[in-house]
């Protein structure tokens, strides 16, 4: 028997249980707003923006929509300079700065994305997010409670059983349970040396479900109604999908990069390090098959990006993507359309898997699917053009 998931409807205050998956340098303000106003969770990733643009960049999203936003923030540990291995890195571009005509570059790569500390914490305290995601793991306790101060309910993605647990120990309101297939970067934190050990979301997501007590949401290679139906099928309670909204027209991705995506079968997504020192999920390129998919002498991220810098740079507007990380999952991104059309579609597998539920005879597995059936026929109405009843 199906249990029906813990509710994150309620938790997060949506109306449909899909999650537009935080990507950083992708997502932009109205791909938030108009996935908020279809009733689904958008993800406005961070890390990247200093105090100012990220105060400015919230505030555009607020004017437009005062539904619930999900801030998320990278969490890893500040990077330990290791000035052999940031060498032995530059001594592997060499040759491709040679063939680019670029001097080889001996500066110290700068700290693109600073890891989690107090600004940020201002910053949550101020804007006040209804909802705040973490990868890479957690902060430290003192920072994690100024968050839950600020009234925002955290979650973070586990990639195993444990890392579930020691996030839900942790005081996570729910987690992500992010399976191989996924696009972008392992949310791994406890287990980072075992790239090759990665679990399927479909083994992840019932195995993290009977461990803990918080509702679940699945990531990871789902792409369409049936993969979302299949999540809740597990017994997820919401689903967070990134690859999926890639092509959409608010996406900020290039059209080179679009191109790619739209060609890229499941088998030619690897998982690689080469790009920022953590292993993550795109399109294979040139340089994750000539010195990857799992490079030995990688500074730690997020610093190995800033010596590919000027190999983009010189390669890009030629039309290659041989040094380009096309971060991308194992399910295919659907074909290009609004943000607000993607969850419209997402939201039919969660009609399919209210219907399944509402077969269920416990009356709260009956009543949520009731609801959840209701709102489905809202947006199937809605996407048909029939005005709601
Ligand atoms: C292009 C891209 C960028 C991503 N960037 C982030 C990020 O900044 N923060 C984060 O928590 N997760 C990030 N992720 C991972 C997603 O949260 C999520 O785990 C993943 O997209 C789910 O798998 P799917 O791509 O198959 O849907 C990214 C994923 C993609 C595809």
């Amino acid at each position: 028997m199906i249990a029906y998931p813990r509710s994150i409807i309620e938790l997060f205050g949506i109306e449909v249980p899909i999650i537009q998956a935080p990507m950083l340098g992708i997502v932009t303000p109205s791909m938030i707003v108009r996935v908020a106003e279809a009733g689904a969770l958008g993800s406005l990733p961070l890390s990247n923006l200093s105090p100012e643009e990220a105060r400015s960049t919230f505030s555009e999203i607020r004017r437009q929509t005062s539904k619930p936003i999900n801030v998320n923030f990278l969490c890893h540990e500040a990077p330990e300079r290791d000035p052999a291995c940031e060498d032995a890195w530059v001594q592997c571009l060499a040759p491709y700065y040679a063939e680019f005509g670029l001097a080889s570059d001996p500066s110290p790569p700068g700290v693109l994305v600073p890891a989690f500390g107090s600004a940020h914490c201002a910053l949550l305290e101020e804007i006040k997010p209804e909802v705040v995601s973490f990868h890479f793991g957690l902060p430290s306790k003192h920072l994690l409670d100024r968050v839950r101060k600020a009234g925002a309910k955290m979650v973070s993605s586990a990639t195993t059983v444990e890392e579930a647990e020691w996030l839900e120990e942790a005081g996570c309101d729910a987690i992500i349970a992010q399976g191989l297939e996924a696009g972008g970067h392992r949310g791994t934190f406890l287990h980072r040396d075992k790239v090759e050990a990665q679990v399927g979301t479909m083994a992840l997501v019932p195995q993290i479900l009977d461990a803990v007590k918080v509702p679940v949401i699945a990531a990871g290679g789902i792409s369409d109604p049936r993969g979302v139906a299949a999540a809740f099928a597990l017994g997820a309670s919401a689903v967070q999908l990134g690859t999926a909204f890639l092509l959409c027209a608010e996406a900020n991705v290039s059209s080179l990069y679009r191109q790619a995506v739209r060609a890229a079968r499941p088998e030619q997504t690897l998982i690689t390090n080469v790009f920022t020192g953590r292993p993550a999920r795109v399109c294979s390129t040139r340089i994750v098959r000539e010195l990857g998919p799992i490079a030995t002498h990688v500074p730690a991220f997020p610093l190995a990006g800033a010596a590919l810098a000027p190999l983009r740079a010189a390669s890009e507007p030629h039309g290659r993507t041989d040094f380009m990380p096309l971060w991308c999952g194992q399910g295919c991104a659907p074909e290009p359309g609004t943000s607000s059309r993607r969850v419209d579609q997402m939201a039919v597998g969660t009609t399919q898997a209210a219907l399944v539920a509402a077969t269920q005879d416990t009356p709260a597995n009956f009543d949520q699917a009731l609801v959840e059936i209701r709102q489905a026929r809202h947006w199937t109405s809605r996407r048909n053009g029939i005005p709601r009843v």
